[in-house]
């Protein structure tokens, strides 16, 4: 088989590394890929929401199958170009990429189908945002309709904090068109859980579930990232709770997607917040998440390609998804300056890892003198072992092997759920 990954971070690599160890697979090519994936993939340098480009390719280079994971592809309906090319895709369409796309859609989609959520009310026009967030009790959380690289959520302690939020989003365009319209919703309290799952718009398989780890500072301090680290299993997500989310939230979701006339097929993302009035829905994303793809899939026991394939071909029922009872851990290691500004080219140096201990390139590029940094989150440092503390120690362990000027990681990947077990 000869397969399309759509992407260059460092899900692609985990992603794309995975699907390159299946016997069946001759050929895998990955646009744009990164440093690391040219490794053991082929690379072109092509945008991954170059839809032309990428048309233009495949009409050079059929494949059997086609998985596209970052957001913005799918949300400008990559999915449904490559459907309409005859080629078979991991993926959702356009209409069903709006769960992620758009926060305002997923808001309604949740309080029509009675999902349990956050509050919340939209707006697209500043002058009554100003006059709602004036009359409301803070914490309050204000977030961009439109996709923001996981950037576009403000948590404001105070009305001062909200109304410059505001004029961040509506006045100054922060985020362009995705922070023409706002949802200022009800600030919620609890442990978080992500659960990624397969799904084929009937049928829903749950992955392990996951912890991300999202503010750039260590104890939930400074700005949101696109993340900085993942343990997985989360000690908080029990039995109990994962049998109530199926029911009360993931295959609602499903139907309700299927309902509007947009099944979805693909990976569903769940963010989700244990309340104390049980488990709500902070986000969901149209896609695997990165850093938590790289982390839940080294436990994978089931094979991967056959997984996807089948959200595609409705056969999700009947193709186990199987975990094993492992741990992992994941340590992002990030530009100095991260998620602002930050400087690239940086040489890269790795020693050697232990085993279980891999490192996932996510931003860096091969040069004739070896790796250098060409992003934010520059590597993953991904470890599994028997218990979460193993995994978190060997995960460290192996981030002290690999350094470039600037490098930043947090100190505490892991440490809310030790404290919990
Ligand atoms: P999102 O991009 O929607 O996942 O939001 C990023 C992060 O902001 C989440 O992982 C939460 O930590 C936080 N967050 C989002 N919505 C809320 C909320 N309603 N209450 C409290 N925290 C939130
Ligand atoms: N790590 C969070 C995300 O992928 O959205």
């Amino acid at each position: 088989m000869k397969i399309l990954v759509i992407g260059g971070g460092g899900r692609e690599y985990g992603i794309a590394k995975r699907i390159s160890l299946d016997e069946r697979v001759e050929k895998i090519y990955v646009l744009p890929g990164n440093g690391g994936i040219s490794e053991f993939a082929e690379c072109f340098d092509i945008k991954a929401t170059d839809l032309d480009g990428v048309r233009d390719f495949v009409l050079e280079h059929p494949v059997d199958f086609a998985v596209v994971t970052p957001d913005d592809p799918l949300a400008l309906g990559m999915a449904d170009m490559l459907r309409g090319m005859g080629v078979s895709c991991f993926g959702p369409s356009k209409a069903a990429a709006r769960i992620e796309a758009s926060k305002i859609f997923s808001k309604d989609l949740m309080k029509k189908y009675g999902i349990p959520t956050a509050k919340a009310e939209s707006f697209d026009s500043k002058a009554a945002a100003s006059c709602y967030i004036a009359s409301q009790d803070y914490p309050l959380v204000i977030k961009a309709d439109g996709l923001a690289l996981g950037k576009g959520v403000f948590i404001c302690r105070s009305h001062e904090e909200a109304a410059e939020a505001l004029h961040e989003l509506m006045d100054n365009k922060l985020f362009g068109k995705s922070g023409e319209r706002v949802l200022v919703e009800e600030f919620l309290e609890g442990p978080e859980v992500t659960v990624l799952t397969f799904t084929d718009g009937k049928t829903v398989k749950p992955m392990v579930a996951s912890m991300d780890h999202k503010t750039a500072g260590e104890g939930g301090t400074g700005p949101n990232t696109g993340g900085m680290g993942v343990i997985a299993p989360n000690p908080f997500y029990t039995e109990k709770i994962a049998a109530e989310c199926m029911e009360r939230i993931f295959l609602p979701t499903v139907r309700a997607m299927e309902k509007e006339g947009c099944p979805f097929t693909g990976c569903l993302y769940f963010g989700l917040m244990l309340t104390k009035d049980g488990p709500k829905v902070i986000e969901y994303n149209c896609r695997f998440g990165d850093p938590e793809a790289q982390t839940v899939l080294p436990l994978l026991e089931t094979n991967l390609l056959d997984a996807m394939m089948a959200t595609e071909n409705g056969k999700l029922e009947e193709t186990p998804v199987v975990f094993s009872d492992k741990a992992a851990c994941c340590v992002v290691l990030a530009s100095g300056g991260y998620p602002g500004k930050y400087e690239k080219g940086k040489p890269i140096s790795i020693g050697v890892l232990d085993e279980g201990t891999e490192v996932v390139h996510a931003g860096t590029r091969m040069t004739e003198n070896g790796f250098v940094t060409a992003g934010g989150r520059v590597m993953n440092v991904i470890s599994t072992a028997d218990s979460l503390k193993e995994a978190v120690e060997k995960a460290y362990k192996g981030a002290e092997k690999v350094s470039f000027e600037g490098m930043y990681l947090r100190r505490d990947i892991g440490k809310i759920a030790l404290d919990r077990i």
